[in-house]
């Protein structure tokens, strides 16, 4: 029973940090809906950082959570179970190219730290570049990975990490004059800068998201990606795509968001939307690379047996309900409305994102595109008034980030912009 008004003061860490001046306390939720402890209801535009992807408590998930539940709950890695079998056969079915081999633990984190470790040990080598702007997680080494001063809370621990240039097209130095074609050749330049002039020139792997999720929904400019790979290779190393927040079909027509660009990763790295709200990291790599790894390792957690049950029944509703397709189509929808409010809101500095992965980043101003962290916080109080939940994201906390689950309906998504248009023009008298 929650008593406190800020009950996760008294006995969390404090950097469990809540959104919302006064935090919100949910008991409840089914497919795009939440209700707090009152009964109030929100529209989840956000799913708990784009992760229940097939919406809260879906009722295949949770029977088959149920189901697994009482028949065993528990094995670790030291036994196989059909469920930790079945969710690798059909992560590698879903999976490009020959990608094949999973590894399972219980987070994002663990997913990438389990992909650097794979490239090192395949290749040999130990420098991993990173960009800038990325968010990787939350342990020693991904914080390292991670590209944003505030979510790195230790001075750097694990040499090797270098950053190249984030492919964040509307802040690049090249202005807003230059093509795509331009920025794509800019950021290729300087990744190819950084490994010449900060590591051995042999680096072991690059590691990029597809779009960068936490830094606001950056999406790299056409062509980065392939080439950003072949450069790697050239210099002998793997490229590992961190498909946490952008796999499973978010991105809208194609699987993983790798897929948009013509190049097949050597890594795939997966958690967040996999098992719509349990805890599974995935990582997934060629035969190959994953035959390089033959010393012991094992996961208490990784593919218990319950949250595989879990993954196989939210990647069978997807491929069910094709949410590839819905996604790009609902993505187009809330696109539409959020160019309408482009238009209509002068401190929208840009819209951007694909599929069901939409953002908003907000400015002073749109000559001096100065971030507007203070308007971001004013659309998200305001749409929570408005019963729906959206996100943030970027460097300075000025984008406001939106991915419901796959399963939204028409007429959900137009529910919901009708609430975050309101929210808008709430936070535009915002002083
Ligand atoms: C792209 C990306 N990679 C990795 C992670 C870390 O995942 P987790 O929070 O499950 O450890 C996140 C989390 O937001 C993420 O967005």
């Amino acid at each position: 029973m929650v008593r406190s008004p800020e009950p996760h003061r008294e006995h969390l860490f404090p950097w469990v940090k809540p959104y919302y001046a006064e935090p919100l306390v949910l008991s409840q939720g089914e497919g795009v809906w939440v209700r707090d402890k009152e009964g109030k209801e929100y529209l989840d535009f956000f799913a708990g950082i784009l992760t229940t992807s097939v919406g809260h408590c879906h009722p295949d998930v949770v029977s088959a959570v149920e189901a697994q539940m009482r028949r065993l709950g528990h094995t670790s890695t030291l036994y196989v179970t059909e469920q930790q079998v079945a969710a690798a056969e059909q992560l590698s079915r879903l999976s490009p190219g020959d990608l094949n081999r999973s590894a399972f633990t219980n987070s994002g984190t663990e997913a990438n730290e389990t992909a650097v470790a794979a490239a090192c040990i395949h290749t040999g080598r130990s420098e991993i570049i990173a960009l800038r702007y990325a968010y990787s997680g939350r342990s020693a080494l991904t914080t390292d990975l991670t590209g944003h001063a505030s979510w790195r809370p230790l001075p750097t621990q694990t040499v090797g990490v270098k950053h190249a240039r984030a492919p964040y097209v509307y802040r690049s130095p090249l202005g807003d004059g230059a093509t795509e074609e331009e920025n794509t050749d800019f950021f290729i330049d300087d990744l190819v800068e950084v490994i010449e002039t900060t590591t051995s020139g042999r680096p072991a792997a690059l590691l990029a998201e597809t779009i960068l999720g936490v830094a606001g929904f950056v999406v790299p400019p056409s062509g980065y990606l392939t080439r950003a790979a072949e450069v790697i290779r050239s210099y002998g190393g793997l490229f590992i795509s961190d498909e946490v927040q952008t796999g499973f079909g978010r991105t809208g027509g194609a699987w993983f968001g790798i897929e948009h660009s013509d190049v097949v990763p050597d890594i795939m790295v997966m958690a967040k939307g996999i098992a719509s709200g349990f805890p599974v990291g995935a990582t997934i790599a060629t035969d190959e690379i994953a035959e390089s790894w033959s010393s012991s390792s094992i996961s208490t957690f990784g593919g218990n047996p319950v949250c595989m049950a879990a993954a196989v029944a939210t990647m069978t509703v997807m491929e069910e309900e094709d949410v590839p397709a819905r996604s790009a189509e609902r993505g187009d929808q809330v696109r539409r409305a959020l160019d309408a409010l482009d238009t209509e809101f002068d401190w929208i500095g840009e819209v951007r994102g694909m599929g069901l992965m939409q953002a908003m980043e907000l400015v002073e101003d749109p000559s001096t595109k100065e971030p507007s962290p203070r308007r971001a916080q004013a659309v998200l109080e305001a749409a929570k008034d408005e019963g729906l939940l959206v996100g943030l994201g970027g460097r300075h906390g000025n984008v406001v980030r939106m991915g419901p689950s796959m399963l939204i309906t028409a007429e959900e998504v137009d529910d919901a912009m009708a609430r975050l248009a309101r929210a808008c023009r709430a936070a535009d008298g915002t002083p």
